[in-house]
């Protein structure tokens, strides 16, 4: 039997989970949003100083729920990049100090791997693996050879796609995180504005999303000085037309080149019901493994299933180590 305590605290959310044999005794969340909200996006003082006075009741919160005791414990893993770095900071610390107390092994994880490996919950994963990774700050598309290696083989230029909702929300006056609302209201509408979807006809696996933000503005704006009145729900259809079309064909060219056995379909975004559908009509030829709602935003347990890995490879970390806010995979 194998315990793990995982840790999170890259971005708005402290999370503390706890792992045993590849299921989740729990899996403690602390949003921050409430604060970051009037701001328009996640303020990184604020979040630091909100995961500094969260992390010890999740961790409370977590042995409590999980009944389990610090003895019990096999290593402590955390979130060491990429990501804000006194985010990252506060979750490292609370680990380090931790591992130290109980003499524990350290595990560092990086984050991406922990949205990706958040699909090993639905299925056991099949290599060689493909997956997107749609977050508020990332967008790529990775290849796993085997366990445990990730290796970037195309990512955004600019914005995320994540990003990019939010942004566009904000231009519609939706509330952050706006990527919810606007898959809803996309539901409802058309899309009439045939917004550009940069790099689709290039090869390669690179994605823009700066060009369809920016048509995306123009339009809202030239509607204003002109006082015509532009509806969400169109707007919302037709930007989410463009992101699908790109993140789709992407996808779909690289399963052709690369022939892997499973796609996986991880991070914020990836809780996409549009993207979900047409995931689901359009790829049919392998499984295509998503992650619960509940495991597509940022969260301890997909730590613990990326750490859990890197603990039957005797993949550990000094107490030295830091924390790596732009910490990559490597390239193919
Ligand atoms: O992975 P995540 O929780 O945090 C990061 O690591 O970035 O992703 C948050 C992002 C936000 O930009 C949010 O707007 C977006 O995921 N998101 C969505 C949806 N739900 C959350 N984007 C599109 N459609 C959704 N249903
Ligand atoms: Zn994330």
């Amino acid at each position: 039997m194998t315990i793990l305590l995982a840790f999170e605290s890259s971005c708005d959310e402290t999370s503390v989970a706890v792992w045993r044999d590849g299921a989740l005794l729990c899996n403690i969340i602390a949003t921050q949003i409430a604060s970051h909200k009037r701001f328009g996006g996640v303020v990184p003082e604020i979040a630091s100083r909100h995961h500094t006075e969260q992390i010890t009741l999740c961790i409370a919160a977590a042995l409590d729920e999980a009944a389990i005791t610090p003895e019990d414990l096999d290593a402590v893993a955390v979130t060491e990049g990429p990501g804000l770095v006194g985010a990252l900071l506060v979750g490292m610390t609370a680990a380090k100090v931790f591992a130290w107390a109980h003499g524990l092994p350290l595990i560092g994880v990086n984050h991406m791997a922990g949205h990706l490996m958040a699909a090993s919950y639905v299925a056991p994963l099949e290599y060689p693996c493909l997956a997107l990774l749609v977050s508020g700050g990332h967008t790529e598309l990775v290849w796993v050879e085997k366990e445990g290696s990730y290796q970037k083989i195309g990512e955004t230029r600019d914005d995320a796609v994540g990003e990019a909702y939010d942004k566009v929300g904000r231009v519609m006056n939706l509330t952050y995180p706006a990527g919810k609302t606007i898959d809803d209201l996309a539901h409802q509408g058309e899309d009439i504005y045939n917004f550009p979807r940069a790099m689709l006809k290039e090869p390669g696996y690179e994605f823009s999303f700066s060009g369809l933000k920016s048509a995306f503005i123009n339009t809202v704006h030239h509607a204003e000085q002109t006082s015509e009145n532009l509806e969400n729900k169109d707007l919302a259809a037709s930007f989410q037309a463009a992101v699908l079309d790109i993140l789709v064909t992407k996808t779909k060219h690289a399963i052709a080149e690369y022939r892997p056995k499973q796609l996986i379909v991880a991070g914020g975004v990836a809780a996409n019901q549009g993207l979900r559908e047409r995931l689901a009509s359009e790829i049919t030829e392998i499984p295509v493994l998503i992650p619960p709602l509940r495991l597509c935003g940022d969260n301890a347990g997909m730590i613990a299933a990326a750490a859990a890995v890197q603990y039957e490879a005797g993949n550990f970390i000094d107490l030295s180590e830091n924390a790596y806010p732009s910490l990559s995979f490597e390239t193919l």
